[in-house]
């Protein structure tokens, strides 16, 4: 037996929000934001959409393509900081729209990171219970515009809202799986460099709180961004070591679409150049744990990946959480 990508999905609202919007909302302006983030625009989800609106659309897609109903996936995984409601979680409400009645489903919070962690979850399961989990299906899922503070330049010009999804199966051929190789880190010690400081149990919603904006994403930029460099090309080249694949025979590099610096920064270190690198940044900005999804379906559809090849993803997020997985079409 083997796991593989089925399928993939993927979906952005409708309104675009330029540079030259947000110039009219903060003090900032166009050169600015491309030069020092790579962002052009970014996509915002209308007041009626919430997160599963968008991963159902990317979801829909998936299936879709893979020529599969709801009925028969096996689990629902939902990389999200930007849930509906605290509870219910995305993944229960995902289930019902697509009619997964068969399928346990469940929200995973890693911010950035959240499809490589869902991903590593996923074919965790099917690997262990290949009779049991046949279909698996991940998304990365986010309404960042809900939790950007529309009033702080330092942040408000990087968001965009997005979902990504995969769906994995298990089938009877023989061969490699689809996951050659994956590291995956945590460090909670850096919590407080990117947080939503309010709106959890520490520090339920007050009046107080809502006038300080703390239910917004607080960032210290500089100092995610250091440490973002060196951790992707860190756990990138450690996942290489481990399959045994030079940088020559890496198709493609998917990372976070966080600023293009930070990827341009990661690509030589890595030993990949520019063009086998996947950028998008400039269209939806940083859309958090859709944005490796959203790459690796633009990918797929625009006929750049073939059976075979070689993926790199890598991200990086809020608590710390970091990693890279490699992946064989
Ligand atoms: N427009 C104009 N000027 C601005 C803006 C803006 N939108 N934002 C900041 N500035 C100003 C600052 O006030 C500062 O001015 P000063 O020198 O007079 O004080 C100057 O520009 C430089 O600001 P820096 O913060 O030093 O700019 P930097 O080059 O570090 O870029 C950025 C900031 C884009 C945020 C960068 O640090 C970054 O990308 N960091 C990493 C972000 C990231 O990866 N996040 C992780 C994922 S997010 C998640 O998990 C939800």
């Amino acid at each position: 037996m083997s796991i593989r990508i089925a399928a993939t999905g993927s979906y952005v609202p409708e309104r675009i929000l330029s540079n030259a919007d947000l110039e009219k909302m903060v003090e900032t302006n166009d050169e600015w934001i491309r030069t020092r983030t790579g962002i052009e625009e970014r996509r915002i989800a209308s007041p009626e959409q919430a997160t599963s609106d968008l991963a159902y659309e990317a979801c829909r897609k998936a299936l879709e393509t893979a020529g599969i109903s709801g009925k028969e996936v096996d689990a629902i995984i939902v990389g999200t900081i930007t849930p509906d409601f605290v509870f219910p979680s995305t993944g229960c409400i995902l289930q019902h729209r697509l009619g997964a009645e068969g399928a346990f489903c469940f929200d995973l919070e890693a911010a950035c990171s959240g499809l490589l962690y869902s991903l590593e979850v996923a074919y965790s399961l099917m690997k262990t219970h290949p009779k049991k989990y046949k279909y698996v299906l991940v998304c990365g899922a986010e309404k960042l515009s809900s939790i950007t503070d529309w009033t702080n330049r330092n942040t408000c010009v990087l968001f965009g809202d997005g979902a990504g999804a995969i769906l994995l199966e298990n089938t009877e051929e023989d061969g490699p799986d689809c996951v050659i190789a994956s590291d995956l880190h945590t460090d909670g010690g850096y919590g407080d460099i990117l947080k939503m400081p309010a709106g959890g149990s520490r520090m339920p919603a007050t009046k107080e709180s809502l006038e300080a904006h703390l239910h917004f994403i607080h960032m210290e930029g500089k100092e995610v961004f250091k440490l973002a460099v060196n951790a992707m090309v860190g756990a990138g080249k450690s996942v290489l070591e481990e399959a045994g694949i030079t940088p020559d025979e890496v198709k493609m590099v998917i990372p976070h679409q966080a600023n293009s610096r930070i990827i341009l920064a990661v690509a030589p270190r890595l030993g990949v150049p520019e063009e086998r690198v996947y950028m998008n940044i400039n269209r939806y900005g940083n859309t958090s744990a859709a944005s490796i999804g959203l790459c690796l379906d633009e990918a797929v559809r625009a006929g750049k990946l073939a059976k075979g090849d070689y993926v790199l993803l890598t991200a990086f997020g809020g608590g710390l959480t970091w990693g890279a997985m490699l992946l064989r079409f």
